[in-house]
């Protein structure tokens, strides 16, 4: 998340900026807080369905939902519109991938994030063995009974 001061101003915590300084939140370094999160860097899966069944399944911990926290998707009135959308299609794709195919890494353990200008992500050159699930027609969104095609 990047802004740039149209004019000289002060913030509330009295830091001035002049006109024309960008400001860039470090939205990578938030996300790993452990202001925010506990072991904020191991993997876990079940994090936040976790706090949704510890809280209640109001939705508080849910995905499209901006916090201090988690800036994923930015906070305040020019947090990403687009993240309902996003967040569905990132889900039925992961959860087809997922019912319709095996994969691993071609080699051990896990690989080093990539990182271009402010975006983080996965090392998108790591060689991966894939490999069509022969059940996997009846698993989800299956074509025809049967058939793998
Ligand atoms: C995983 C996918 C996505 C991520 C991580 C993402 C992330 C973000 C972030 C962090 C912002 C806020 C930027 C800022 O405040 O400076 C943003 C804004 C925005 N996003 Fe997304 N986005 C995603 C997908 C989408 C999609 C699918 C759409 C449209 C269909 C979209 C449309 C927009 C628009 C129009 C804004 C500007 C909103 C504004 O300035 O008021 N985004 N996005």
């Amino acid at each position: 998340m990047m802004r740039k001061a149209q004019k000289t101003c002060t913030l509330a915590d009295g830091t001035s900026l002049p006109q024309g300084r960008w400001v860039v939140v470090p939205a990578y370094s938030i996300n790993r807080s452990s202001q925010w999160h506990d072991e904020p860097e191991t993997f876990d899966a079940f994090r936040f369905s976790r706090l949704a069944e510890r809280d209640g399944f109001g939705n508080r911990h849910g995905i499209v939902i901006p916090g201090r926290g988690f800036l994923t998707f930015g906070i305040g009135k020019h947090a990403c519109p687009g993240r309902y959308f996003a967040a569905v299609e990132m889900k039925l794709l992961l959860a087809y991938l997922i019912c319709n195919y095996d994969f691993k890494f071609a080699g051990n353990g896990r690989r080093s994030d990539k990182f271009f200008l402010f975006s983080c992500s996965p090392d998108y050159g790591a060689p991966l063995i894939v490999k069509r699930r022969m059940d996997s027609s009846k698993a989800f969104l299956g074509t025809s009974e049967g058939s793998n095609a």
